[in-house]
């Protein structure tokens, strides 16, 4: 048995492996006798969560023991919120205290808006501004894991609302705390009460993001805690990796793809000049999916009812026509891999109808997904271990340092 199959025993104890997990049989980059393991934890469970499950090759996300499709449009974000953190939807009573409590921690200390007013001087993109603020939430409270969770869901919208009204010389908008979340967070960043369409909208994205298996953030999110440091780190931990073009960075370049083709007529020309220069198209393909990412859907049809009241229908027509020539392109190209439109195309495109610029884009998924970082946080602390796989090492060996007579000692 070769020394690296440890890693699938004791870091993990009820880690077990996925039948499609050993993907990387041949690749060229591994020596003979780790070959077959499986690549950058790909198929590998590393958890046991009640918290959502994604089914690939179903195309289902399950949430708390709901459907996506059937939580996501209608409930609030509070219940949602109340799902993830106690396991349950409230009874009314729970949820009127839940949502009094979440309100009460919206307001931002007067550091945090000065950290996030420097910020704006040196032109930080908005999803640094909120990592940086975002660590600053834990100064002068108490570190308490619960707690922390529930400052952290109540203080992201203020502070991506506060930092692009200063990075755009406004002052931020006195918190209201008669707000429902969603309707807060576009009071925060846009200075007016929405109407009940606009808030019902953003409601039904941060509900559908707010939580998604294992995916990367969520998982440093984790592996941050499992060490027993505290929520706010690792929620701070996880923004750095939404981040990434690859995980939360991708609906600015999905939604400017569909700018630049402009017209239905040049949807075939500009992708497929894309894909010559092996470029990945934006908004496509996922490590789980295998069909169409069921968040695609939910967010497609909030599009189709938002645009339908009054946006600007030409622009959702042709964003359904530019994802028809990519998945059309895309079979052409890898027969072998499907590739589905995932959760960030038809997010750029609502959350452009509700009116975000495409640098709050990353942020607002952070306002939805800190939601689920919170969640497994907590579940993390209550029911696992430290986290802490290996590493297959394949650099050199006995190598001798030279010593040699003229160097100085340090
Ligand atoms: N466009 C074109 N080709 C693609 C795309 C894409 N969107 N996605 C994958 N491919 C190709 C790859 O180039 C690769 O081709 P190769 O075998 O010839 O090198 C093949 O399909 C397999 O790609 P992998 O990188 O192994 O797929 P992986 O499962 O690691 O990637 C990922 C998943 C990162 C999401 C990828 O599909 C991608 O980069 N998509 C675009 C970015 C994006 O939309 N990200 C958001 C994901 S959803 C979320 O995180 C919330």
């Amino acid at each position: 048995m070769s020394s690296v199959t440890v890693i699938y025993r004791s870091p993990f104890e009820t880690a077990i492996c996925s039948s499609d997990a050993a993907i990387n049989i041949d690749n060229p980059r591994y020596p003979p006798q780790i070959r077959g393991m499986p690549e950058d934890l790909e198929g590998v469970v590393a958890t046991a969560t009640r918290l959502s499950h994604v089914d690939g090759k179903a195309g289902r996300l399950t949430i708390a023991g709901y459907a996506v499709e059937d939580l996501a449009p209608y409930a609030s974000f509070e219940e949602v919120a109340y799902l993830l953190l106690h396991g349950r939807l409230p009874e009314p009573a729970e949820r009127v205290r839940f949502t009094q409590d979440l309100a009460g921690r919206r307001a931002l200390s007067r550091l945090v808006l000065e950290v996030l007013h420097e910020a704006a001087a040196t032109q930080a993109r908005p999803i640094d501004a909120l990592r940086m603020a975002a660590a600053l939430l834990s100064l002068g409270r108490e570190e308490s894991a619960g707690d922390d969770a529930m400052t952290a869901i109540a203080s992201f919208p203020t502070i991506v609302g506060a930092y692009w009204r200063a990075l755009n010389g406004q002052e931020p908008v006195p918190v209201r705390s008669d707000l429902p979340h969603a309707a807060h967070y576009l009071h925060q960043v846009f200075g007016a009460e929405p109407s009940t369409e606009r808030a019902r909208a953003l409601a039904t994205y941060l509900n559908t993001v707010c939580d998604h298996g294992l995916n990367a953030s969520t998982f440093a999110a984790r592996v941050i805690v499992s060490t027993r440091s505290d929520v706010i780190s690792a929620i701070t931990g996880a923004v750095g990796a939404l981040k990434g073009p690859l995980h939360g960075g991708a609906p600015g370049p999905a939604l400017d793809m569909v700018f630049e083709i402009g017209t239905p007529e040049r949807a075939e020309s500009v992708i497929r000049a894309k894909l010559d220069r092996g470029e990945r198209l934006m908004g496509f393909g996922h490590r789980i999916y295998r069909v169409r990412d069921p968040r695609a859907d939910v967010l497609a049809r909030a599009a189709e009812r938002f645009y339908a009241s009054g946006g600007d229908q030409r622009l959702y027509d042709l964003a359904q026509q530019v994802e028809a020539t990519a998945l059309r392109l895309l079979r052409e190209r890898k027969p072998e891999r499907r590739l589905e439109t995932n959760v960030e195309f038809y997010t750029a495109l609502l959350l452009h109808g509700l009116g975000f610029p495409s640098e709050l884009f990353t942020p607002t998924f952070a306002v939805g997904r800190v939601l689920g970082w919170s969640a497994h946080c907590l579940e993390q602390l209550r029911d696992g271990r430290l986290i802490r796989p290996q590493s297959a090492y394949i650099g050199p060996t006995g190598l001798h340092y030279d010593r040699g007579p003229a160097r100085p000692a340090v």
